[in-house]
């Protein structure tokens, strides 16, 4: 059977420092073309008409990189946040952030606060930045606010523990990508993808365009999607 183009794709943007060292630049130039790649990637898959589109940007785990780098990101987030926001507004995209925001700055805090405001009526497409996102912590987080809310072990089953996760009204990706040749999920989205199809490419995230969009939904279009049944 052929599947219908997917509703909801996420990709885990790998591969930045590579392309830098491909081009002579320190590790932060690969962190702003890749920033920079994400407004042309979410036009594409716009125009697609696809409803969900999730980014892995920044893993907890991201913490422990050189301070530098970490840094350095978070500068290039805070100086190109307002215009990116401003062009997704533009294009009728609504902005989401999935993750923690207790450990960023006051000021980045309220940035991503504001655009999600300001893009929260927007219609065409959900595109969903997790930054300081785990899948583990996420399920952690859910497990917490679920014993806060004393919810009762026997009320617990799949669909309200969905509700606590952090972006309850999301379906699960039906595609994950990951760029940058690594074959592993890196602690994202690791509910959510129970039943996802898995797609990897040696593309770099900042070469990852057009043509590459195509070939992965092509390659979904040609999966047989089970869940378990025949
Ligand atoms: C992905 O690119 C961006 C982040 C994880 C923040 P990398 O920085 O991991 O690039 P490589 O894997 O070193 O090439
Ligand atoms: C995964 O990339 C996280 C993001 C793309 C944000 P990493 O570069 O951090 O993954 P590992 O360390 O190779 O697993
Ligand atoms: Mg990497």
């Amino acid at each position: 059977m052929i599947n219908s183009f997917p509703r909801h794709v996420s990709i885990i943007m790998d591969g930045n420092g590579r392309w830098a060292k491909q081009h002579g630049l320190p590790r932060l130039g690969g962190h702003r073309a890749g920033v920079e790649n994400i407004r042309r990637v979410a036009e594409v898959f716009a125009e697609y008409k696809l409803k969900y589109l999730t980014l892995f940007a920044f893993s907890t785990e991201n913490w422990g990189r050189p301070q530098r780098e970490v840094k350095g990101l978070l500068q290039i987030l805070e100086e190109r946040i307002d215009q990116e926001v401003e062009f997704l507004h533009d294009k009728n995209i609504r902005v989401c952030h999935l993750g923690r925001l207790d450990r960023l700055s006051r000021k980045l805090q309220q940035k991503i606060r504001g655009a999600i405001e300001l893009t929260t009526n927007n219609s065409r497409m959900t595109l969903s930045i997790a930054f300081d996102y785990g899948g583990r912590g996420e399920i952690l987080d859910a497990v917490r606010r679920l014993l806060t809310d004393k919810v009762s072990p026997g009320d617990i089953d799949e669909t309200l523990f969905k509700e606590y996760l952090y972006l309850p009204g999301i379906p699960d990706p039906d595609l994950i990508i990951r760029t940058g040749g690594e074959i592993r999920l890196s602690n994202f989205l690791l509910w959510q993808a129970a039943y996802s199809e898995l797609y990897f490419t040696e593309v770099l995230w900042p070469d990852f365009g057009r043509t590459e969009i195509e070939k992965a939904v092509a390659a979904y279009s040609q999966r047989q999607r089970r869940f378990g049944e025949i």
